[in-house]
C-alpha cells in the first residue's frame, strides 16, 4: 500500500523512511496539503499530514474520492482537522499525541532565558567586538511566579523545568492535573495572569481558546510580563499583543507559533518579500523573539513521530484498536 506525505521535509523523509515498514511505500510531497495538491495523492490508501495542512470538508471529500481512507497526523494538535467531515466520509484519522512532551517544554525554557538574559542579542554583539552590557539587563528567575495554560502532556513537563528553577508555578486547566501536586498551585486563568510574570500557553486551539489571549486578557496580565506560546497561533490576537507591546503592558512575546503561519513557517522566504505586515511588525520589536514552529523538532521527538505514525497506520490496516485514534471507521 502507498501513501502521500506531505508538507514534507528532507528531514521528515528521512525518518520516516527510517521507521518505515516493508510493504508500505511512501511518496513525498513538499507542498501542503490543500484543495489543489489533493491530485498529488492518486493511488494512495493514507496521507500523511503535518500542522499547517488544510484537512476541511472539501480537501477530506476530495481525498475520499480519490480513494484515500486513512489520515495519518504527525502531530498532536488536530485543529486542522474538520473530524466531522471525517466522520461522515468514515476515514481513520490518527495522531501522535505524545511525542516528546519535554522537547516543546524545553523549547519554551529557551525562549524564555533567551528573550530574558538577551542572548540571541549578546551573541550577535559579542561577534561584533561590541561588550557593551547596556540594553542586556534581565530579571532573575528564581522566586518568579510563571503561569502554565494548560497543564497536559507539554504544560506539566514545563510545569516541572519551572518549579526546578525555584519559579512559583501556577496552573490553569480545565481538567484535573494530579501529576503537578508538590510542583504547581491551580489557579483560575484570571489569578494566573494577574500573578505571572511568565505566563506559557500549552493548551490545545479549539473555539473555545481561540483569541484566549486578546485585549481584554492582556489588561489582566501583570504589566511588563512575558508571554510565551509554543502551542497554536491562534491561541493569541496578535494584533491586541502588538498594542500591548507597544503600550508596555506587555513586556516580552517569544512565540513559536503564529497565527497565519501556515504561508511562512517550515520554508526558507530569505529571499522573497514578506508581505504579512503583522508578522513583520512583531520582527520591529526589540522584544519580541520569533522561532518557526520548531518546538518539537529534536532528534528523540523525530523518531517517536514517525514509529507512532506507523503503528496507527498498521492499526489501520489490521482493523485493531488504535490509542491514538480520533476516528475509527464504522
Ligand atoms: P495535552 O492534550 O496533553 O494537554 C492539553 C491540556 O490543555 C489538557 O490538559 C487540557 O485539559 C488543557 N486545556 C484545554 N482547554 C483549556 C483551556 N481553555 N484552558 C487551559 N487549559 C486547557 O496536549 P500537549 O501534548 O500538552 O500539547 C499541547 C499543545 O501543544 C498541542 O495542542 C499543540 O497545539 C501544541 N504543540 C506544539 C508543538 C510545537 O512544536 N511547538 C509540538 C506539539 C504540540
Amino acid at each position: 500500500m502507498k501513501i502521500a506525505v506531505y508538507s514534507a521535509q528532507p528531514y521528515d523523509r528521512r525518518f520516516l523512511d527510517e521507521a518505515r515498514p516493508n510493504g508500505v511505500e511512501a511518496v513525498y510531497f513538499s507542498d501542503r496539503l490543500e484543495l489543489d495538491t489533493v491530485p498529488l495523492a492518486q493511488g494512495c490508501t493514507a496521507v500523511c499530514v503535518f500542522v499547517n495542512d488544510l484537512l476541511d470538508a472539501p480537501v477530506l471529500e476530495a481525498l475520499h474520492a480519490l480513494g484515500v481512507r486513512a489520515v495519518l497526523l504527525r502531530c498532536a494538535g488536530f485543529n486542522n482537522v474538520d473530524l466531522q467531515a471525517a466522520g461522515r466520509l468514515k476515514l481513520f484519522v490518527a495522531r501522535v499525541p505524545a511525542y516528546a512532551p519535554e522537547a516543546v517544554a524545553e523549547h519554551a525554557l529557551a525562549l524564555v532565558m533567551t528573550l530574558n538574559r538577551r542572548t540571541h542579542r549578546a551573541y550577535a554583539r559579542v561577534r561584533e567586538g561590541n561588550f557593551a552590557l547596556d540594553g542586556l539587563l534581565g530579571m532573575t528567575l528564581h522566586g518568579k511566579t510563571v503561569g502554565i495554560v494548560g497543564a497536559g502532556q507539554i504544560g506539566a513537563a514545563a510545569a516541572r523545568i519551572f518549579h526546578g528553577m525555584g519559579c512559583k508555578v501556577l496552573v490553569s486547566d480545565p481538567a484535573p492535573t494530579p501529576q503537578l501536586e508538590g510542583v504547581a498551585e491551580r489557579a483560575s486563568l484570571d489569578a494566573l495572569l494577574a500573578q505571572s510574570d511568565v505566563v506559557s500557553l500549552h493548551c490545545p486551539l479549539l473555539d473555545a481558546t481561540r483569541h484566549m489571549i486578546n485585549t481584554a486578557s492582556l489588561t489582566r496580565m501583570k504589566r511588563g510580563a512575558m508571554l510565551v506560546n509554543t502551542s497554536r497561533g491562534g491561541l493569541i490576537d496578535t494584533a491586541a499583543v502588538i498594542e500591548a507591546l507597544k503600550s508596555g503592558q506587555l513586556g516580552a512575546l517569544a512565540i513559536d507559533v503564529y497565527e497565519q503561519e501556515s504561508t511562512l513557517f517550515f520554508q526558507d522566504h530569505s529571499s522573497d518579500i514578506i508581505t504579512d505586515d503583522v508578522f513583520q511588525r512583531l520582527m520591529t520589536f526589540p522584544n519580541v523573539l520569533v522561532t518557526g514552529h520548531q518546538g518539537f523538532f529534536t532528534m528523540e521527538a523525530m523518531r517517536e513521530i514517525a514509529a507512532v505514525t506507523f503503528a496507527n497506520l498498521a492499526c489501520f490496516l489490521q482493523g485493531s484498536p488504535c490509542a491514538n485514534a480520533l476516528l475509527t471507521p464504522g
